[in-house]
Order: C-alpha cells, then sequence, then structure tokens
C-alpha cells in the first residue's frame, strides 16, 4: 500500500499535514500524561506529539522502515513491526489508543478498532481520525488522473465519510462516543514543492503515480496544476475523528 517507504518519503509527501493534523487530533482525544499506544504510527508525527503532551508512547506500524525511524527519532519509545488487527499486548494496557490515517488502510476495520478497545484499560479512550473521502489534502488529484489518464478514483473506504468512524467504534462497545471534523492546512510556496513528493511512491496516490510512464506522469502533472489554485496558496484536508471511552 505504498508505505514500505523511507520515513523522509513519507515526511515530504503526508507527514507535512500529519504534523498540523496531531496536533488537533490529541486535543480531540484529550490524551495527557499516561500510557498511550499509537496504532499505525508511520514514522511517528503523532507519537512525537503525544510524548511533548508528557504520555509514555508505545507505537506500532507494519512498515519495517517506519518502525526504524520512530526507534531513531524517538529514543525510549516502544516501537513494534505489527497491525491493528492484531495487537501485541495484553488486554488493558493503555490509558489511551489513537489511529491517525489509519482505519482506512485497515484489512479489517472493526476488527482493527476492537482491538485498540481491548488493549485499552475500562474508562480508557480509544480514537481515530480519517481524511474525508473527497475533501482529503491531494484536492483534484483524481479528477486529473480520471481525465489524463482514465484512472477511475477510488470508492470510498470505510472511515472516510461522515459517521463511519464512530459506527465503528460504537460497534466496538465503546461508550460515550464523539465524532468530529477536523482540518489540516500547509502553505504551499510552488507548484513543484507540492508536485515532487507525489514522485516519491508512498501511499496509494504515490503508487499510481509511480506506475504511469514519464510522457503520462507528466500530463497528470499539467493537469493538476491547472486544477490547482495559483501558488502560493493553502492545501487543506478534511478529517473525521471519532473517540470513545472503554465500558
Ligand atoms: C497515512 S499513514 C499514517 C501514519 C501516521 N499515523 C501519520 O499520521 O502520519 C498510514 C499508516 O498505517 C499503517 N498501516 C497500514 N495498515 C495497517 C494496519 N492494518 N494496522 C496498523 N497500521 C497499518 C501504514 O504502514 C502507515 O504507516
Amino acid at each position: 500500500m505504498g508505505f514500505a517507504v523511507s520515513a523522509d518519503a513519507y515526511d515530504r509527501f503526508m507527514g507535512r499535514f500529519s504534523r498540523p493534523l496531531a496536533r488537533d487530533f490529541a486535543d480531540f482525544a484529550g490524551v495527557g500524561a499516561g500510557e498511550a499506544l499509537d496504532v499505525g504510527s508511520g514514522p511517528g508525527a503523532l507519537t512525537e506529539e503525544l510524548l511533548a503532551r508528557g504520555a509514555r508512547v508505545t507505537a506500532v506500524d507494519p512498515s519495517r522502515s517506519f518502525v526504524a525511524a520512530v526507534r531513531e527519532r524517538c529514543p525510549g519509545v516502544r516501537a513494534l513491526e505489527g497491525a491493528a488487527e492484531a495487537l501485541p499486548f495484553a488486554d488493558a494496557s493503555f490509558d489511551a489508543a489513537l489511529a491517525q490515517l489509519v482505519v482506512h488502510f485497515m484489512a479489517d476495520a472493526s476488527a482493527g478498532v476492537a482491538e485498540m478497545a481491548r488493549v485499552v484499560r475500562p474508562g480508557g479512550t480509544v480514537a481515530a481520525c480519517v481524511w474525508d473521502h473527497e475533501r482529503g489534502p491531494v484536492g483534484p488529484f483524481w479528477t486529473a488522473a480520471a481525465e489524463v489518464s482514465g484512472i477511475a478514483p477510488p470508492p470510498p473506504r470505510v472511515g472516510t465519510r461522515r459517521g463511519d468512524l464512530a459506527r465503528l467504534l460504537e460497534g466496538a462497545g465503546l461508550r460515550d462516543v464523539v465524532e468530529a471534523p477536523l482540518e489540516a492546512s500547509v502553505r504551499i510556496g510552488s507548484f513543484d514543492e507540492w508536485w515532487e513528493p507525489f514522485e516519491l511512491g508512498v501511499g496509494p496516490v504515490g503508487e499510481l503515480v509511480a506506475r504511469l510512464d514519464a510522457a503520462a506522469r507528466a500530463r497528470l502533472c499539467e493537469r493538476y496544476r491547472e486544477l490547482l489554485p495559483a501558488p502560493p496558496f493553502e492545501a487543506r484536508g478534511l478529517a473525521w475523528a471519532a473517540r470513545g471511552t472503554r465500558a
């Protein structure tokens, strides 16, 4: 799924949004000091935010390069390879389990959220956020891809629509579930600054770009440039966030 990439490539493509989003998401989840689990940590944007709030953080991610990056960037953080659907922790090990931009990539989102609930103590918090299907940060990328290469936009994944995450958390038996929109924005100075990270193979978008030959890639890039505002512009992504309390 495009996550066997370097932490630097990830940071340049999605990490530029993950960091501001992590601040709002940690506020929304209400996480402070205590034992926190960052599920699908990537190279650690949310882990770093939780550490700054005084939490003791454990990070888990299936990507070997991202786990190595968390170990290097956050000495003292326990970082493990693993998937949400089979978390390698005992029941009630954490005060909070958070997943930022991960639920839509889980092979089984219900099982992943149920695992997050299992490893949180009674009274603890489970929270997740995912980009909205249509209002994520890549904007008109899929419109450009459809127009110049006939590539159909992907169908909505679970978690990417209003209400999805709240239903998943309620399905896992969490109580007092609340859902809210979060917005992350990044100032983009030039189109090249915006586009170059699309060529680094990160995530489904990066994989798609990497599959195109040079001519198709150039056509996509030019059409995308036409559809975006003239730089400098503010790139914005809307995410849905939900939190609930373990009964
Ligand atoms: C868009 S990145 C988000 C990374 C990080 N949370 C952030 O906000 O920058 C999605 C992450 O989910 C991880 N992932 C994919 N499938 C997963 C699963 N089943 N369980 C846990 N993490 C998963 C990927 O390896 C990747 O690091």
